[in-house]
């Protein structure tokens, strides 16, 4: 088996994390139990995941002109991740989130800075990158018309693209026709498409008319593949520290493993393991497993 090469376009930021009991309400003010700074940013977080599983990974995007940026150029150039893409753009800060963790579950504030430079046509000019990659990663915390612009570049390329639609946007159905994949939760799926929530999950993708894998948090994640064929992945269940990443986790494991040629249902499977092990640790990148550490997972969930 070949080592997956694959180009993740999207965003760089430095999460901010606070760590509080309970979330202050409209006018409070709370004492909070700890502050933490990581590397994230929903394309730096998938393209160390991707990594960290086993691709060769090049890394598209912007970040600003301050010390934050080389955090980032430093965290990302250690996991092996090529970052000679990523542009750096005067007088424009780094991407910013602003996270709470309370009981293990998230609230982000992304302030976009730099990330908001990265224009279709930075990318077009890397049409030879796209071209030699095995999968094309995107997610929306940069400019919409550079994710669209890049979508139409690795369609014609014949390129697969798996569009992580966070946060999410409505998006024409002759764009989500050229994906290879979407991979939105619930209430994403609902504002990307317009389709009405279903009684049951399996009823919602059947409305959906291409690939499609739903995440579904500790459920675990539902598929419905090209052929029409359709399943649920149920979730591990896991001591949940902070679930932030997970979701990006989840995207990189889908990704390897697709890139890798597996069927769609092993790559789901391979998918809801890495992001099970990521949300045992504090900050969105700290969690994210090793493939030899997946893989023990699964071989271990499976006795
Ligand atoms: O998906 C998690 C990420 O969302 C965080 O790392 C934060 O930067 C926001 O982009």
């Amino acid at each position: 088996m070949s080592q997956a090469k694959i180009t993740v376009i999207g965003s760089l930021n430095i999460d901010m994390v606070t760590e509080t009991d309970v979330m202050p309400n409209q006018g409070e003010t709370l004492i909070g139990n700890a502050f933490s700074s990581f590397t994230g940013g929903k394309g730096a977080n998938q393209a160390v995941a991707c990594a960290r599983l086993g691709a060769a990974v090049t890394m598209l995007g912007c970040v600003g002109e301050d010390t934050m940026a080389q955090q980032l150029r430093d965290a990302l150039g250690a996991e092996g991740i090529d970052m000679q893409y990523v542009k750096t753009v005067p007088h424009q800060a780094t991407g910013i989130a602003a996270i709470t963790v309370t009981e293990g579950d998230n609230r982000i504030i992304v302030i976009p800075g730099a990330n908001h430079c990265l224009l279709p046509e930075d990318v077009l000019a890397l049409k030879d990158v796209i071209a030699a990659s095995d999968m094309v990663m995107l997610q929306h915390e940069i400019p919409l018309e550079t994710v669209e612009a890049s979508i139409r570049l690795a369609y014609s390329l014949g390129v697969p693209v798996i569009l992580n639609p966070a946060p999410a946007v409505r998006l024409p159905e002759e764009l989500l026709a050229q994906l290879h994949l979407i991979t939105p939760n619930e209430f994403e799926l609902a504002i990307v498409t317009g389709l009405e929530r279903q009684t049951t999950p399996e009823s919602l993708l059947e409305q959906y008319p291409h690939p499609i894998v739903m995440t579904a948090g500790s459920n675990g994640a539902y598929y419905k593949a090209a052929e029409g064929t359709q399943g649920h992945v149920t979730g591990h269940k896991v001591e949940v520290v902070d679930t932030t990443g997970a979701g990006d986790t989840f995207n990189g494991a889908l990704a390897v493993k697709l890139s890798e040629g597996a069927a769609l249902e092993e790559a789901v499977q391979f998918a809801v393991a890495a992001s099970a092990l990521s949300v045992t640790k504090l900050g969105a990148q700290s969690g994210m497993p090793l493939r030899k550490d997946v893989e023990a997972f699964i071989q271990q969930a499976s006795h």
